[in-house]
């Protein structure tokens, strides 16, 4: 018999859908250290969605939605990597985020865990992107993980290989999902 804690599950979301996305490689990297350091499962899925339609948000939903609406709601927690576009959050997020949401107050996102962290090429890292997406969270009852905020400036320079190889950012990172998982909501 297997007596070990079960690991919680956390899923990952990255803003982007490019294909050498820096936000997508900020996501594998920490997801490959969470997994490593026995912190968490992660699984991680895709915001490649249609444009949110509250006509087609009936049964059946669009499969991308439905699949994405069934990983958040067995998730234990949301890993969420943004990059920010014109001040922003880009809305390949917002997007898929509002399809999650509903329906209002009994939605898979509704007491969810959230670490939300943001990069960008500019040494400003996304902070208002991280804004807007705490503001999104809250509004649809995440729990936000509170907290020095998880910002990584010069992603460009910190990239390669697809990978984040800068130890600070991942450790930084790493620790902030270790406490989000250690406070049982
Ligand atoms: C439409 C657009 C708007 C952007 N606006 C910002 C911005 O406001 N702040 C910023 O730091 N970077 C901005 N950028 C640069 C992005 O941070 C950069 O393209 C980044 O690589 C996008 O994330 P990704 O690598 O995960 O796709 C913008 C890029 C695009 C395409």
């Amino acid at each position: 018999m297997n007596d070990a804690p079960r690991l919680p599950l956390l899923l990952g979301l990255a803003g982007s859908l490019r294909e050498q996305s820096y936000s997508a490689s900020v996501l594998t990297t920490l997801a490959r250290a969470i997994e490593r350091e026995g912190i968490a499962h992660v699984d991680i899925a895709s915001v490649d969605l249609p444009l949110y339609n509250q006509d087609l948000d009936v049964e059946p939903r669009p499969t991308a939605v439905a699949t994405l609406k069934q990983a958040i709601d067995q998730a234990d927690a949301l890993l969420i990597v943004t990059p920010e576009y014109n001040h922003g959050l880009p809305g390949v997020l917002k997007n898929a985020l509002d399809w999650a949401s509903r329906p209002m107050g009994a939605s898979p996102l509704k007491g969810k865990r959230v670490q939300a962290v943001a990069n960008s090429p500019a040494f400003t890292g996304g902070v208002r992107a991280l804004a807007q997406l705490h503001e999104t969270v809250l509004s649809c009852g995440c729990h936000l993980h509170a907290g020095p905020q998880v910002v990584i400036g010069g992603v460009a320079e910190k990239i390669g290989n697809g990978q984040l190889n800068h130890a600070p950012s991942v450790e930084f990172a790493v620790n902030s999902v270790r406490a989000m998982l250690a406070h049982d909501h």
